[in-house]
């Protein structure tokens, strides 16, 4: 059936991430390319309801894939969660004669999207933007490989301080409650060990790490801790607790906070976002809805919505083996 689609909105929601431009870039510029209008929604589901939408042509995107953000903002948006506020939001999309969405965001993202689909059979098409690399159905959500190299490159940067005072680092990363960030950069930085939600090793297997790497004549140490680590001790705390039992580490402490959620995005995230974006607008052509774009083996895919946001990309268990190995 030929699509009823002459419009499409794209909005960016939940925690931005880099290569969020590059996705906006890449629905416009198919809208473009496909002959449908494109509207921009800022402010995400806030701005929906406020009716902040932009019309948007391929040029309105110039010079932004290089850029880290999202050049449409983002909020989260606590009036989208009721009825009435799904409301308003619907009939700002009737009066600017939009016929379609494109959520980029994370899995409260796609959550809002779905009941939204549901109460107004509004079509909706999700591409994964988050940090996290948390959401089922992608191997690669966008931002996650951007996040990673930032990661690393200051948990290098740490190590040439801590090398340079024989001192033991604790660095707490991002990910919320997944440790896919802590593992990869942990490995991607050579740390002693890698403290993950996933798999609560104990604060005793820790002691015996540390001890072994002092034994062996490491005179520094980096361990990553996931924010969503289950040690039941926050970073501050494993200092303590470490000055406690080990007193022969001088020990600091460096949370990397936000500063993982920006910057220019890689070379991988701005050709997925711009794979991503190209798929869901065609997605919405072919008159498909409820389905996030996806990438699994090197393959852009579409994945049901309602799977995506259920289930979290399992950790990578064979990395754990070699994460250990390397930790010898
Ligand atoms: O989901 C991305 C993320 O950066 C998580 O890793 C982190 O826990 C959370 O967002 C922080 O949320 P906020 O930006 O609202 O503080």
């Amino acid at each position: 059936m030929a699509s009823e689609i002459k419009k499409i909105a794209v909005l960016t929601s939940g925690g931005d991430s880099p290569g969020m431009n590059a996705a906006i870039r890449s629905v416009v510029r198919a809208c473009a390319y496909m002959k449908v209008d494109c509207m921009a929604v800022y402010r995400g589901y806030e701005g929906m309801i406020e009716g902040d939408f932009v019309p948007m042509d391929a040029r309105s995107v110039n010079n932004i894939i290089n850029k880290g953000g999202t050049i449409l903002k983002s909020a989260r948006c606590d009036e989208f969660r009721t009825q009435e506020g799904r409301k308003k939001a619907y009939d700002q999309l009737v009066k600017n004669k939009i016929d379609a969405l494109v959520v980029i965001g994370g899995d409260g993202s796609f959550r809002g999207a779905l009941i939204f689909n549901k109460e107004y059979d509004f079509p909706v098409i999700g591409i994964p933007g988050t940090i996290d690399n948390d959401i089922f159905g992608t191997r690669y959500t966008l931002g996650f490989d951007t996040a990673l190299n930032t990661v690393v490159d200051a948990i290098d940067k740490i190590r040439d301080t801590a090398s340079s005072h024989n001192r033991l680092f604790f660095v707490e990363v991002m990910g919320r409650d997944v440790g896919h960030i802590a593992l990869n950069a942990g490995v991607g930085a050579g740390a002693e060990e890698i403290l993950i939600p996933e798999q609560n090793l104990g604060l005793e297997r820790l002691l015996e790490s540390l001890k072994r790497s002092k034994k062996s004549g490491k005179s520094s140490s980096i361990v990553i801790v996931a924010e969503g680590d289950k040690t039941g001790k926050n970073v501050f705390e494993l200092k303590e607790y470490v000055e406690e039992h080990l007193p022969i580490y001088d020990v600091r402490v460096s949370v990397l906070g936000h500063m993982q959620r920006g910057g220019r995005p890689s070379a991988f995230d701005r050709v997925l976002a711009s794979r991503m974006g190209v798929r869901a607008v065609e997605a919405l052509l072919e008159g498909k809805t409820n389905l996030m774009v996806g990438i699994m083996d090197n393959k852009i895919t579409l994945y049901p919505m309602a799977d995506a946001i259920e289930g979290h990309t399992k950790i990578d268990r064979e990395l754990i083996r070699v994460a250990d190995i390397m930790s010898t």
